[in-house]
């Protein structure tokens, strides 16, 4: 059986020798030959450099928000050429980027609406978007990994749709999955993945206005490999409840069990929220690498700097536990 890998391929992104050569004893041991290909090994410097950003030109109308973080956001280049995305290529770096073209998102996107919910049903992306104000949240954005960046997203509230779908009194979480096309989705041809992508988010945290329905970046439409064209963007959490290309939101009464959870139950847990004193079991997350810097020496912040907005949710928990 072939021993699934975490959402952390490239090691030689990450800068502390111990952790990079765990990554990569890891790599060998554990992923076998379909990982190895899929992921390679990607030099630091060529990490950030001129790959194949996304090009520019769908512009969408939007206004600021005052959530916003006053951070220098990374640039376009840095966005949408420094990726992870499974299912266009296992590992974070330049890959998604590279196989961006081969996936074109369907016109009109459909959404499922599905389970504990009095508009159960299927809508197009142009319905979901009917009436919403498209805002710039320009948020800090921390991988698990341990890599960080700041970007300005374009997006909406998701509680503004989940109130549009009626949710019922048994709704407690709601769970998201992507698209399933191996044909278009190169990663998914890899048994890599349980697929396809699963994430869930437990209602309050769906509810929060800090939550948001994302579908572009820089005031432009998402391109491909940032989760075309329509994500979660979370941002006390780390980058992997952000789960991209959405074809369903499913309202459910047990705690969903995500892709990541599933993968690794002992390294991804289903709160995830960014904390400095819980580790990965595999490498420090006291501190980040803001890229493009090659240095993981800036301090983490607990909910990623966000705890003012959403450390009341989670009063009276073991975040250790609930990691
Ligand atoms: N969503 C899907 N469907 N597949 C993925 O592989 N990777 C996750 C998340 N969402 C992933 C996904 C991870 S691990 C991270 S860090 C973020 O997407 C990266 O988002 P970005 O490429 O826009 O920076």
């Amino acid at each position: 059986m072939l021993i699934k890998p975490p959402a952390d391929i490239p090691s030689s992104e990450i800068t502390d020798k111990k952790v990079y050569l765990n990554r990569r004893q890891f790599i060998r041991t554990a992923a076998g030959t379909a990982l190895a290909a899929g992921a390679g090994v990607i030099a630091t410097e060529k990490l950030l450099g001129a790959q194949q950003p996304a090009p520019h030109g769908r512009k969408l109308v939007t206004k600021s928000s005052p959530l916003s973080t006053k951070e220098t956001p990374n640039t376009w280049e840095h966005i949408t050429t420094y990726n992870n995305f499974y299912e266009l290529e296992p590992g974070a770096g330049n890959g998604p980027s590279r196989l961006a073209k081969s996936f074109k998102p369907a016109e009109p996107w459909t959404v499922s609406v599905e389970g504990e919910c009095a508009k159960v049903g299927k809508i197009n992306l142009e319905d979901i978007l009917k009436g919403e104000t498209l805002e710039d949240r320009i948020y800090r954005h921390r991988c698990v990994e341990a890599w960080s960046m700041v970007i300005p997203w374009v997006g909406f509230p998701l509680g503004n749709f989940i109130n549009r779908c009626q949710p019922t009194s048994k709704a407690k979480f709601v769970e998201f999955t992507t698209l399933l096309d191996p044909r278009q989705f190169p990663g998914q041809r890899l048994p890599v993945l349980d697929w396809p992508y699963v994430e869930g988010l437990r209602m309050d945290e769906a509810m929060h206005p800090l939550t948001i329905l994302g579908v572009g970046l820089y005031g432009e439409v998402l391109p491909s490999q940032d989760g075309a064209p329509l994500r979660t963007v979370v941002p006390w959490k780390y980058g992997f409840k952000g789960i991209k290309s959405i074809v369903k939101i499913r309202f459910v009464e047990k705690q969903p069990v995500s892709t990541w959870q599933k993968t690794a139950p002992n390294e991804y847990g289903f709160y995830s929220n960014v904390n400095p004193k819980v580790d990965h079991p595999r490498w420090t997350q006291a501190r980040e690498r803001r890229l493009p810097s090659i240095f993981q020496n800036r301090p983490t912040e607990l909910f990623n700097g966000y705890g003012d907005q959403v450390a009341s949710m989670y009063t009276g928990m073991d975040l250790k536990k609930n990691f």
